[in-house]
């Protein structure tokens, strides 16, 4: 384990995203989601904790009608390996059926998680129902998943900061670093 925050924002370890491209990506999707859903009042459901930096940096730069609720969900524990089982923490408090909905999720890796949820979530039948992540990773899909608008396309290495955690810690960096 990495000792702390501070070896990262000293550079000992490799960033993958600085936060200038991180920012750039970030309104570049909020513009387009913004066109895409004109007139429409979707509501942004943030998958909770990696997600919290992006979804508070992307919605300050949607400038249509919008409504926002979080999920709270878990596959790691620990580990940097998913467990394969997905578990819901927190649910929703909104109600979903008859709206536009988009998740907003920092990055797919297996793709069981997005998988899970977009099985969980169309069944409250929503209108629609369309996935957003930060980051995907190449090469590491178990399942088909859906993602509708993706950031960055990234090599299967773990990575931290920007909402991304390693044993719950480094998401509060601002830029996004390879771990191992
Ligand atoms: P999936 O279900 O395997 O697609 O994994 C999705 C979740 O695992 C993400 O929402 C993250 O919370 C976590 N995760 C996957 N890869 C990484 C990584 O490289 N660093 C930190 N968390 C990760
Ligand atoms: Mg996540």
């Amino acid at each position: 384990m990495p000792e702390n925050i501070a070896k990262f924002l000293d550079h000992h370890y490799p960033i993958l995203i600085t936060a200038e491209q991180i920012q750039e990506k970030v309104q570049e999707l909020a513009r387009q989601l913004s066109a895409d859903y004109a007139g429409k009042c979707p509501v942004f459901i943030g998958v909770l904790n990696g997600s919290f930096l992006f979804f508070a940096d992307l919605l300050r730069h949607v400038t249509i009608d919008c409504e926002v609720d979080f999920i709270k969900i878990s596959s790691y524990g620990e580990a940097v390996r998913t467990s394969g089982v997905v578990k819901v923490r927190k649910e929703i408090d909104c109600h979903i059926e008859g709206r536009h909905v988009i998740v907003v999720e920092d990055i797919i890796d297996s793709g069981l998680s997005v998988a899970f949820l977009e099985k969980k979530l169309s069944e409250l039948k929503p209108v629609s129902l369309k996935f957003v992540s930060l980051l995907v990773k190449e090469g590491t899909a178990q399942v088909e998943y859906p993602c509708h608008y993706a950031g960055f396309r990234i090599p299967n290495r773990f990575v931290v900061g920007y909402g991304l955690d390693y044993a719950q810690k480094l998401r509060n960096l601002p830029a996004i670093y390879v771990l191992d």
